[in-house]
């Protein structure tokens, strides 16, 4: 830090924040502002592990379907499903089912009105219960997201790691002293879009920011070292080679029962390796699953190697396709359906983009 800086009293923060907020934050989300704790909810589960621009036209698309919790309550799984694919982490939307059903039956579509109960539903941890408590009903939690940690650890040039208990503890402890206890909605929404929109983690807008004058990690040139993480992220590679069976029109689905992140989505018979593998060996996999029978099938195209990067694992995927002269032996826990019919199941990303290739070529199957 220079001579004449210094660090930011804590009880300036927020008055900083809020003047920023409201002379300089053009940032505008349909959920903003919101009061209904159902939108709230919901806008905050589809935002859990998805960018805004992302999120949008799936919470756009969700309102218009299920306007309040009794008509998202309703709703088949399967539609449900169809509508937040794409979004992945298919967990979320387990739950997020689970609680609408939960408050439109035991508590009568009343959406609690607590921290506590808030807390209590299922998918709904500290952070998101922060958000509802403080958007739609105005109680003093704040929100710890990688938006505050950022913040905060830049601001107030903090090294604890934010992926440690000790972490997590002086962070959520700093946060609580910070928020601006009469008007924790405005402040939590306006720290993220804070967060968001200038204190970047990439590139961020120092030289006009509010917190120029004051910032540790400006002053102290240490702005790509904060907030500090602990673990690296290790990434598995993952071989998924497809198998698309048909027999008379008809092909081979089956919902995917491990508990992953595609849990519940439908797949094509599935071979997983841990290396890439060449083709004959998945043919002869899958003749000792007896999926296949010798000279008893015919392989009418090998897709390229499609690729996708999730936060934790890289999956390389072929789709594999073979038109079968006799049905397999055993049901294998598979349905078989027309072509025509595909569309109404819900795959995993990974098999859309293979799907949407097709369609494009106007050759789905
Ligand atoms: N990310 C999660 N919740 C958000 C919100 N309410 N506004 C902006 N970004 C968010």
């Amino acid at each position: 830090m220079r001579k004449n800086d210094l660090p930011l009293s804590k009880n300036k923060f927020a008055p900083i924040l809020l003047k920023w907020n409201k002379e300089k934050n053009s940032r505008q989300m349909p959920w903003k502002g919101e009061k209904d704790p159902y939108k709230i909810w919901l806008s905050e589960i589809i935002l859990q592990q998805t960018r805004v621009e992302q999120g949008l036209s799936y919470y756009n698309n969700f309102i218009k379907a299920f306007p309040d919790i009794h008509k998202l309550a309703k709703a088949p799984d399967e539609k449900v499903f169809k509508l937040w694919e794409g979004l992945g982490y298919y967990t979320r939307c387990r739950n997020l089912l689970a609680t609408a059903r939960f408050i439109s039956k035991e508590l009568k579509g009343k959406f609690p009105g607590d921290y506590e109960n808030i807390r209590s539903l299922k998918g709904i941890g500290p952070y998101t219960a922060a958000a509802i408590s403080s958007f739609a009903f105005n109680l003093p939690h704040a929100v710890v997201d990688g938006n505050v940690f950022r913040v905060l650890a830049r601001v107030f040039g903090i090294d604890t790691a934010t992926d440690t208990t000790e972490g997590k503890k002086l962070f959520t402890s700093l946060a609580d002293e910070l928020l601006d206890k009469k008007q924790p909605g405005l402040y939590n929404q306006a720290i993220m879009d804070f967060g968001a929109v200038i204190c970047k983690p990439a590139v961020p807008l120092c030289t006009t920011c509010v917190f120029r004058k004051n910032c540790v990690a400006f002053l102290s040139n240490r702005i790509n070292e904060l907030p500090v993480k602990e673990k690296k992220i290790t990434i598995k590679k993952r071989w998924f080679y497809y198998l698309l069976l048909e027999y008379k029109n008809q092909i081979a689905i089956e919902q995917r029962t491990t508990k992953d992140i595609w849990q519940d989505l439908y797949q094509f018979p599935l071979i997983e390796t841990s290396t890439d593998a060449v083709l004959k060996n998945i043919l002869q996999l899958a003749t000792n699953k007896k999926w296949l029978d010798k000279n008893e099938y015919e392989i009418t195209s090998v897709s390229p190697l499609f690729k996708q990067q999730l936060s934790h694992q890289l999956i390389a995927g072929q789709f594999i396709r073979i038109k079968l002269k006799r049905q397999p032996p055993d049901n294998n826990g598979w349905e078989w359906v027309t072509k025509r019919k595909i569309a109404k199941y819900a795959f995993p990303q990974f098999i859309n983009q293979y799907l949407k290739e097709k369609a494009g070529q106007q050759s789905l199957f």
